[in-house]
């Protein structure tokens, strides 16, 4: 492990960060797009993420000409990750991207970073940490992740566009040169709690839209996950559980009173949480466990035009019975 003192060395100083030179980050990008290979680049997203092939060759080809991209869709659908994977294959720099988790009381200086006037008076504005650059000034050269950027209030808003305009980032009157590509994620708009993105900022970045998946593919991402994440206790989630889920995720999704459907991610602890109910107790899981599971694990994520909690969890339930009916129908066919 470093020393305190070899932690100080890798940072940066004001005087280096004044003197930085322009990067072309599209240019990084094409040339690891060209090393790689797109076929690679994709065979290793699917490690990861299933179906989501084309949604990467929009994110790649508007990183390759230079253009930032917006990753929109509902909750848990794989947008944070599909940022982190593409960044991590492209590994542009090292690390690979900055990740900023945005957030409503964001300000403007921890996007930029900030001079501390006490550190620099003592030991003068070239002390390391005089100025600790934020990630807006960090991400020269490289890939900036501005996950959930759909939360970031209009201050931090327009200090991201400035540097996205002008390349440059100032802190007090120190002009730092900054050149990044973002991936954003963002929620769409039905969902509340959150501001809008200004029109300047959306109109920077290319908006690429995860839809909701079918319900084949929601299966086969159900049993690879679920069985996944349950390989420690020897588990699998059997045919009958993903089956019923994803027809169950399907029925509710194509409702039209249903404003934001069941996640990919709360479908996956609902199985894996019931079949580890089951394991605890010695037995074999049933579709009772999983209804149980999937009402609790949904019910704060499905929003709808709903009177009360109570009216909701009968709703799901009801889902549920008619996703159970229709895989007994067709597996006794
Ligand atoms: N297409 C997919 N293939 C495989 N796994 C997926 C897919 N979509 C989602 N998942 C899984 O669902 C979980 C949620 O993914 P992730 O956190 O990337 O979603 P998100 O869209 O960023 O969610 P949020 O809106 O809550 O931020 C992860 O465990 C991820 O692996
Ligand atoms: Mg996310």
């Amino acid at each position: 492990m470093a020393s305190g003192k070899e932690l100080m060395a890798l940072l940066p100083r004001l005087s280096d960060l004044v003197k930085r030179e322009e990067i072309q980050v599209n240019k990084l990008i094409a040339d690891a797009i060209r090393t790689k290979g797109v076929k690679k680049i994709l065979t290793e997203l699917e490690r990861e993420l299933k179906g989501l092939n084309d949604i990467a060759m929009d994110v790649l080809s508007s990183l390759a000409v230079g253009r930032h991209v917006l990753i929109m869709g509902p909750v848990g659908i794989g947008k944070t990750t599909l940022a982190e994977t593409l960044a991590e294959i492209l590994h542009i720099s090292e690390p690979p991207y900055i990740e900023v988790a945005c957030h409503s009381h964001m300000t403007a200086t921890e996007l930029t970073g900030d001079i501390d006037i006490a550190v620099a008076l003592q030991a003068g504005l070239d002390h390391p940490l005089a100025y600790i650059p934020g990630p807006l000034v960090m991400a020269h050269g490289g890939i900036l992740i501005l996950d959930e950027i759909n939360r970031l209030n209009p201050y931090s808003q327009a200090a991201l566009l400035q540097v996205l305009q002008e390349h440059y980032v100032f802190i007090r009157g120190f002009k730092i040169r900054s050149d990044f590509l973002v991936i954003a994620t963002s929620n769409p708009a039905e969902y509340s709690g959150v501001y809008e993105l200004s029109e300047a900022l959306a109109d920077r970045m290319k908006v690429v839209e995860i839809p909701y998946p079918d319900k084949d593919l929601l299966k086969s991402i159900l049993s690879w996950k679920s069985s996944l994440y349950m390989e420690h206790l020897g588990l699998k989630a059997p045919d009958a559980l993903t089956e019923v889920t994803a027809t169950f995720m399907t029925l509710v999704a194509q409702d039209s009173n249903i404003e934001v459907g069941p996640s990919i991610r709360s479908a996956i602890y609902a199985i894996t949480t019931a079949m580890s109910r089951a394991w605890l107790e010695g037995r074999e899981v049933s579709l009772n466990d999983l209804k149980r599971e999937i009402i609790s694990n949904m019910v704060n994520v499905v929003r709808g035009n709903f009177a009360s909690e109570t009216e909701k969890k009968d709703y799901l339930a009801r889902k549920f019975d008619e996703a159970v009916m229709m895989y007994r129908r067709y597996s006794r066919r």
